[in-house]
C-alpha cells in the first residue's frame, strides 16, 4: 500500500517505547485518544482513497476472539444508497431526540444547555446523515463468534468484543487522519431494510453505522469522561485503585 506504516512500526520496535522517539509516539497516541470525540457535523467533501485505505487497515488490525474477525464493513459511497440510509436514520433520530429532550426537561439549566448542544449536533447529523461521503455499515456474523456469555441469564456482550475494537480502531484512525466520525447504532433498528438495501446475507447482522467526513469547523477536541478512580478498582469491587 506504500502508506508508511511499516516504517512507523519499525521505528517504534527498533527504538523502543522508552526512547525519545518512542515516547513521542506514545504521547501522540494519548493525545489522539483524549481528543477523539463524537463528530456529528460532517462536510460532504469526499475522503481521498489513500486516507480511507489507511483507516480501513487500522480497523483490520483490531483483535477478535480466536482472531476470527467475524465482522465486515460495507463502505457506502453511492449517493442514492446514502440518501436512503439518511432517510432511515433521520426518522430514528427524530424519535430518539424527542425522548432525549423529554428526559432532560427536569435537569438543572446548565446541564440542560450542555445536553441541548449534543442534541443540536445530533439534529444536524440526523438532517445530513446521507450527505456524509462515506457511511460504514458494520456487520457481524454470530456463527463465527465464541460467545462465552451466551448461556447466562443476562444480556450477552462478549460477541460485541470481536466487533467494536475494529470500530474503535477505525475511529482512532479517523482521528489521526482528521476525518470526523461517530459510532451510531440507531440504524440497527432498521436492520431488515439496511440488509435488503445492501445485499447483506441472512447470517450477517448490523452492529453500527459510522458516518464519515471531514468536520465542519474545529472538529476534534477535549472530551468529558469520569475520572479513572470512578471506573477502576483494585483487588475488589469499589476498593480504591490508588492508595491515597
Ligand atoms: C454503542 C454506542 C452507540 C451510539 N449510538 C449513537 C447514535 O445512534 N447516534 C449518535 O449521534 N451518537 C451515538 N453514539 C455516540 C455517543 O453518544 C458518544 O460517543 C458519547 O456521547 C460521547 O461523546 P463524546 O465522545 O463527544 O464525548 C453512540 C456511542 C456508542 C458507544
Amino acid at each position: 500500500m506504500g502508506n508508511g506504516f511499516a516504517e512507523i512500526g519499525d521505528r517504534h520496535r527498533i527504538m523502543g517505547p522508552e526512547s525519545k522517539a518512542g515516547r513521542g509516539m506514545s504521547e501522540q497516541l494519548y493525545d489522539l485518544m483524549s481528543t477523539q470525540r463524537a463528530i456529528r457535523r460532517l462536510r460532504p467533501d469526499p475522503i481521498p482513497d489513500d486516507v480511507l485505505e489507511r483507516i480501513m487497515q487500522a480497523a483490520v488490525w483490531a483483535p477478535s476472539g480466536g482472531n476470527l474477525q467475524p465482522w465486515r464493513m460495507v463502505m457506502v459511497t453511492d449517493p442514492e444508497l446514502r440518501a436512503t440510509l439518511g432517510g432511515l436514520y433521520a426518522r430514528r433520530w427524530e424519535v430518539f431526540a424527542a425522548m432525549y429532550r423529554k428526559r432532560i426537561a427536569a435537569a438543572p439549566p446548565e446541564e440542560q444547555a450542555k445536553e441541548e448542544r449534543t442534541i443540536a449536533a445530533g439534529d444536524h447529523l440526523g438532517n445530513h446523515f446521507g450527505e456524509c461521503p462515506v457511511i460504514a455499515i458494520v456487520c457481524f456474523n454470530p456463527d463465527r463468534m465464541a460467545v462465552t456469555d451466551a448461556g447466562l441469564d443476562r444480556v450477552s456482550v462478549v460477541g460485541g468484543g470481536s466487533v467494536y475494537p475494529a470500530v474503535q480502531n477505525l475511529l482512532l484512525a479517523c482521528r489521526a487522519e482528521g476525518v470526523g466520525s461517530v459510532l451510531t447504532t440507531l440504524l440497527c433498528q432498521d436492520e431488515a431494510e439496511v440488509k435488503a438495501l445492501l445485499g447483506i446475507p441472512d447470517d450477517w447482522y448490523t452492529a453500527a453505522a459510522l458516518p464519515m467526513g471531514y468536520p465542519v469547523g474545529g472538529g476534534y477536541g477535549p472530551i468529558a469522561r469520569r475520572p479513572v478512580q470512578d471506573l477502576f478498582f483494585r483487588d475488589g469491587w469499589r476498593r480504591p485503585i490508588s492508595g491515597d
